[in-house]
């Protein structure tokens, strides 16, 4: 299929937006920004529309989507019920980077929730996203626009990568903003469980909710290992490079990486680092600069734009710097620890 990218750059494009809701509503694959990646969009009440997005991105069939909203009411008739934390949340972090889990009502298809009797919703804050939902008045379930696997898309570039020819229309909102996926909240449970680690931090979460648990299968940062859960034999957001990450000190770690680059001097290897620490590698055919460690949101934005790009310089190897499991940090720990197979050098 021939893939339209349409870009827009202001509210006032209201044919353009016109033009994504209205395929939207016909039951077409319209790729759109959102603030925190781009999404792979279909009519999310529909059966048809959602096998579509499977199919583009070769996604395996027992992972649930999350349907995407432009107003708390159109929540009502996807939920059995709205309990008082999701409410609490939704009125302080929608619009915005967080995912809430509710029991799912009848109307959403099988196809959406994996058969699962819940369902993931959240409403972004992208203004271009929101006008298009917002016209559309349907729920739009979409995944990361990424091949199922791959690093996340967050320029168009990236989208047009892996899902060129596969998708009806892509619209082009610029850079993606917050760099990793929404957090996802439980709230059919008590306390509510982080299930996945987001642009919304445990700690943000707690300041409103108090006690929130945190689903940890992901990592174990206590005693530092990776713990054998199903999904870690899953690599996601991979890049083709063997990958490897390092946590602990940031001298020995940029110590231990130097003493690799020497190691395998016949290979090209990138290395995703600091604003602060850039000037501590020798040798490494790919230095990148993924941000500054006071400011976690820039190495979040970077990170997933990092890791393609080491695929495009062809490198063997990427050795990544690894961060804190704190605020942000978790969230971005938690993709890399993913994108390296769970090959990380902690306590270093
Ligand atoms: O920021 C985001 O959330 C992006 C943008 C496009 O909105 N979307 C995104 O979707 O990351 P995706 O499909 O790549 O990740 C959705 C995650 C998956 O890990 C899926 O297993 C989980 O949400 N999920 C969906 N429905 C669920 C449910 N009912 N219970 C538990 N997890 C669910
Ligand atoms: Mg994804």
């Amino acid at each position: 299929m021939e893939t339209q990218v349409i870009k827009i750059e202001s509210l006032d494009e209201k044919d353009k937006i016109h033009q994504a809701a209205t395929a939207l509503g016909q039951g077409k694959l319209v790729v759109i920004p959102t603030e925190t990646v781009y999404g792979l969009g279909a009519h999310g009440l529909r059966e048809d529309s959602v096998k579509g997005i499977f199919e583009a991105k070769g996604r395996p069939q027992d992972n649930p989507l999350i349907l995407h909203v432009a107003n708390q009411d159109q929540v009502l008739d996807l939920v059995q019920a709205i309990p008082p934390a999701a409410k609490d949340c939704m009125d302080m972090f929608w619009p915005g980077p967080l995912t809430l889990i509710f029991k799912r009502s009848k109307i959403v298809p099988d196809l959406v929730t994996a058969g699962l009797e819940t369902v993931a919703i959240r409403m972004p804050s992208h203004a271009i996203a929101h006008a298009i939902l917002e016209e559309a008045a349907i729920p739009v379930a979409a995944p990361s626009a990424n091949t199922s696997g791959r690093p996340s898309p967050t320029r168009v570039s990236h989208v047009l990568e892996d899902l060129d020819g596969k998708v009806d229309m892509i619209v082009d909102g610029g850079f993606t903003d917050v760099g990793i996926e929404s957090t996802i909240l439980d709230v059919t449970v008590d306390p509510p469980t982080i299930l996945r680690p987001g642009g919304v931090t445990k700690e943000d979460l707690e300041d409103l909710l108090g006690t929130v648990a945190e689903d940890t299968s992901h990592y174990d940062a206590e005693s530092g290992t990776v713990p054998k859960s199903p999904g870690m034999k899953y690599r996601h957001y991979a890049p083709q490079a063997d990958t490897t990450v390092f946590a602990g000190n940031i001298e020995n770690v940029a110590k231990e990486i130097n003493r690799r680059i020497q190691e395998n001097k016949g290979e090209k290897v990138a290395v995703l680092c600091t604003t602060e620490t850039q000037a501590l590698y020798q040798g490494a055919h790919l230095l990148l600069d993924m941000g500054s460690r006071s400011h976690l949101e820039e190495v979040a934005k970077n990170l997933f734009n990092s890791l393609r790009a080491c695929d495009e310089a062809g490198v063997d190897r990427i050795y990544v710097e690894g961060f804190d499991f704190e605020g942000l940090g978790v969230g971005i720990m938690n993709r890399l620890l993913k994108a390296s197979g769970g090959k990380v050098v902690f306590g270093l």
